[in-house]
């Protein structure tokens, strides 16, 4: 394996009778990165996570974790990683002590670590005197977090997140994304799946966008936004008291200007691509005596980027409607999580 990678993926594939639910993927994490995997419901992601934590066999392909085969070696694969999975597993009738060593036990964890680490890690995610109450007793968020360190109670290299914070409140998912850059902080690499847009954009390196089974993009976020058209427009709104048609005329022959308007005697709008150019728009205008009175840089969001690879919207329910008005694209309603 190279040095570089955690994880080294090579078309994978998962069919579920005719339907292929991932369709030939292949991309590399890289060791101690935050990798997000951003995509509708249905996109493929869970089950890629099953596949790679070996809970579902691949119909093709191959990967590496750790330097481990996933097919010829899934013992060594299953004991280097952590899975904070989409479903909790966890026994309501134990208390979060009681969870973690029946957990640990699994490990073969010697006792006096699985103590130890509870300890710890209780402490990490201010739990500590919760730790002799029920599971049953705890709220959703408590229950996450119990959930989050019970992937790292091993201590594996790689942990994955299955949506770690779909169905909480906003305080308690700004305290589990925060515990996830701590977690990788201390050096453990993250693969992390959310269809949360701002979630994929605030915590991750490098994001893959999957959608049917494919990754369609895969980049730094910022990268990812320069494939929005239109990513790098500015628009300047300036008064010109005393415009004249010689001023509108230099205004608009510069390089970096992509539109102009007149709105009134002495009110413009000019659209510019490109930061070099900015100062002389801005000097020109105050050569004219004129002042700005508005600038709007167009800033892409990943939602942007959705639409401009796949061609449809990708709308994720659980944000605030833009001010724009944005509709609702074929995200699709918010599916029960009963499974
Ligand atoms: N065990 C299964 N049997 C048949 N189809 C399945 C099975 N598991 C998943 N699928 C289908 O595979 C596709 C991908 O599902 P998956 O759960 O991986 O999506 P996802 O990206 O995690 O979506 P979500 O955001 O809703 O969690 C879906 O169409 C799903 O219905
Ligand atoms: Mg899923």
């Amino acid at each position: 394996m190279t040095e570089e990678y955690a994880i080294e993926v090579q078309n994978l594939s998962k069919k579920f009778g005719d339907f292929l639910a991932v369709d030939n993927i292949s991309f590399n994490v890289k060791k101690q990165e935050i990798f997000g995997f951003l995509g509708p419901n249905g996109a493929g992601k869970s089950t890629t996570i099953r596949m790679l934590c070996t809970l579902a066999r691949p119909s093709g392909g191959d990967a590496k974790i750790n330097g481990y085969d996933l097919l010829k070696q899934p013992d060594q694969v299953r004991a280097s990683i952590g899975l904070v999975s989409e479903k909790m597993i966890m026994y309501e009738q134990l208390t979060a002590a009681e969870n973690l060593r029946f957990f640990g036990n699994l490990y073969q964890m010697p006792r006096e670590k699985i103590d130890r680490k509870t300890d710890e890690l209780l402490a990490l995610v201010n739990m500590t005197k919760w730790k002799n109450a029920q599971i049953k007793t705890y709220s959703t968020g408590m229950r996450q977090r119990i959930n989050v360190i019970r992937a790292m109670l091993t201590e594996p290299q790689i942990i994955f997140m299955d949506e770690p914070t779909l169905g909480l409140d906003p305080q308690t998912t700004l305290s589990i994304r925060q515990l996830i850059r701590d977690i990788n902080k201390n050096g453990t690499t993250v693969i992390l799946t959310t269809h949360a847009m701002v979630e994929a954009e605030a915590l991750s390196e490098r994001v893959a966008i999957i959608d049917h089974g494919k990754i369609v993009a895969l980049d730094t976020p910022q990268n990812l936004k320069k494939l929005v058209k239109d990513a790098d427009l500015t628009v300047i709104s300036a008064r010109i008291p005393n415009l004249t048609p010689v001023m509108a005329e230099h205004l608009k022959a510069l390089d970096c200007v992509t539109a102009f308007d007149q709105q009134d005697a002495y009110d413009i709008k000019i659209s510019a691509r490109g930061s070099e150019g900015f100062d002389r728009i801005i000097d020109s205008i105050r050569h004219d005596g004129g002042n700005i009175t508005m600038i709007n840089t167009n800033e892409p969001t990943l939602e942007d980027v959705f639409l401009s690879v796949t061609g449809k919207a990708m709308r994720d329910q659980s944000e605030k409607p833009k001010m724009s008005g944005r509709r609702h694209g074929p995200w699709g309603a918010p599916r029960a999580r009963v499974r």
